[in-house]
């Protein structure tokens, strides 16, 4: 029998009385630990902007920037990192990367026009977008500003605006489809690395509006070592283009460095064993319903992993980044930094999760409080789940309750699930059961910390007419 992510058997949460909760405690920078410190700030920006906001600040960006050019400053790479700006939509973080020093890549004709109308330089943008249309490119010649393009058809019409223009363009060409262990890396992004000589070659003489100046890719995942050997098949590629008189300015390899949202390992391991176990009907759920977060239960046996990003993660940030510069290049004998510096070729990254690491906060105000109809407590938010959602089958973070009344705090702690506003059944915040100071009352908050990457913006929606939340900015 397929059960799917729904376990339909007897209410397992009933029937165990072990109610243990697994806690996932969340990182939270200084300036969270101060608004969770001092939350009438917090109470009087949801009176003023309405439930959820979302709160962001500067400090960390800037950290983050800072922690990743120490690294490659300290291998001597010429570098620019390109803040990837889908991961949330506030121009003040593309701003910031600005004016830091970096860039920012852009994915969409909005997000570039904004840039350049914020006053960004042209050669602190990129645009990536994987769909581009003839104003894209014509905002994009307009400005000067470097398009990396992926296919035939976007090179042809790269041609095309260029040449109406009577102008050039400069381009980078989007690679994948590496080798790793033999095996290609499967996507559906660029063109295939082992053709990259050929068509990079084949340029000047079929588009000669465009000038090449650099290769781009950007990995699916988070591995160091697909990462190094997508490095060493471009840099291969480099030097044959070299070698016919090619030259390559820049090689960008995009984003996807992971970053650490849990204090500790141990309760990452705990929870994946206790979820399991749940899903099996061994302890009590974790999860609505006993939700298997993308595992799948036939025949009493649990098959895949729960699809969710790696939270906890050891390596992660700039030690990522300097474990993939570090590392033995097995194609060339030397270290990957030496691959950019013996060539003077430019470091390029566009990282958007991992710069937006404890940059921002969501929070929202409790509406109700309720049993459904098998005895659950559920605690209503006024917020929807497009408000802190990204790919991940769920965000496995502990919320952070703050009560309204002082004297609340000193209850006893109760369990709930967050439900919101979308008329569903699986409208649920999030699928994991949570742990509350105390049994909530209306108008009690509720933060979920470092939600800037991805979860507040990626999929929010205005179904029902619902509004947008407010984004602001400490
Ligand atoms: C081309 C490109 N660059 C950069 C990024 C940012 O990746 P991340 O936020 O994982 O760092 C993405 C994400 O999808 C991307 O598609």
């Amino acid at each position: 029998m397929l059960l799917g992510t729904r376990d339909t058997s007897p209410n397992i949460e009933s029937t165990f009385m072990d109610n243990t909760f697994l806690p996932l405690t969340p990182i939270l920078h200084r300036w969270i630990q101060d608004i969770i410190e001092q939350p009438i700030t917090l109470f009087r920006a949801i009176e003023q902007h309405g439930s959820p906001i979302n709160i962001h600040h500067l400090a960390p960006l800037e950290e983050n920037i800072d922690a990743y050019v120490g690294v490659l400053t300290k291998y001597n790479i010429t570098h620019k990192i390109f803040f990837a700006r889908k991961a949330n939509k506030c121009l003040e973080l593309a701003q910031a990367a600005a004016h830091a020093g970096q860039g920012v890549d852009t994915a969409s004709y909005r997000e570039l026009q904004q840039c350049v109308e914020s006053g960004i330089a042209n050669r602190q943008l990129v645009l990536t977008a994987a769909v581009k249309n003839r104003s894209l490119l014509e905002l994009a010649l307009q400005h000067d500003i470097t398009v990396v393009l992926d296919n035939e058809d976007e090179l042809q019409l790269a041609q095309d605006v260029a040449q109406e223009k009577k102008r050039t363009m400069e381009i980078n060409i989007r690679v994948g489809g590496f080798f790793v262990e033999n095996q290609r890396l499967p996507t559906r992004f660029g063109f295939p690395i082992d053709r990259a000589v050929a068509c990079v070659s084949g340029l000047a003489d079929k588009y000669p509006n465009l000038v090449y100046t650099g290769l781009h890719f950007h990995l699916n995942g988070y591995s160091v070592s697909e990462r190094v050997a997508a490095i060493e098949q471009s840099v291969r590629v480099i030097d044959e283009l070299a070698n016919e008189g090619i030259h390559t300015k820049s090689l960008d390899i995009g984003g996807g460095i992971l970053m650490n949202y849990l204090q500790s390992e141990q309760e990452w391991l705990d929870f994946h064993q206790a979820l399991r176990e749940a899903v099996l009907g061994k302890r009590s759920a974790l999860t609505y319903q006993n939700d298997a977060l993308g595992m799948v239960k036939i025949d009493g046996q649990l098959h895949g992993e729960p699809t969710v990003y790696p939270y906890f993660n050891k390596l992660h940030k700039e030690h990522l980044l300097e474990a993939i510069l570090t590392t033995p290049s097995s194609i060339f004998n030397v270290p990957i930094h030496q691959l950019f510096t013996a060539r003077n070729l430019e470091f390029r990254m566009e990282p958007g999760r991992s710069l937006l690491d404890q940059v921002g906060c969501t929070v929202a105000k409790v509406a109700f409080r309720k049993e459904d109809s098998e005895g659950r407590l559920l605690v209503g938010l006024e917020m929807n789940r497009t408000q802190l959602r990204s790919s991940s089958a769920d965000f496995l973070l502990d919320p952070i309750h703050l009560p309204k009344r002082e004297d609340q705090e000193a209850k006893d702690p109760c369990y709930a699930y967050l439900v919101g506003s979308y008329c569903l059944e699986q409208e649920l915040i999030l699928k994991r059961k949570v742990r509350l100071k105390s049994y909530p009352e209306i108008g009690d908050l509720i933060l979920f910390p470092n939600t800037a990457g991805y979860m507040m913006h990626f999929y929010e929606s205005e179904a029902h007419l619902f509004e947008l939340a407010k984004n602001v900015f400490l």
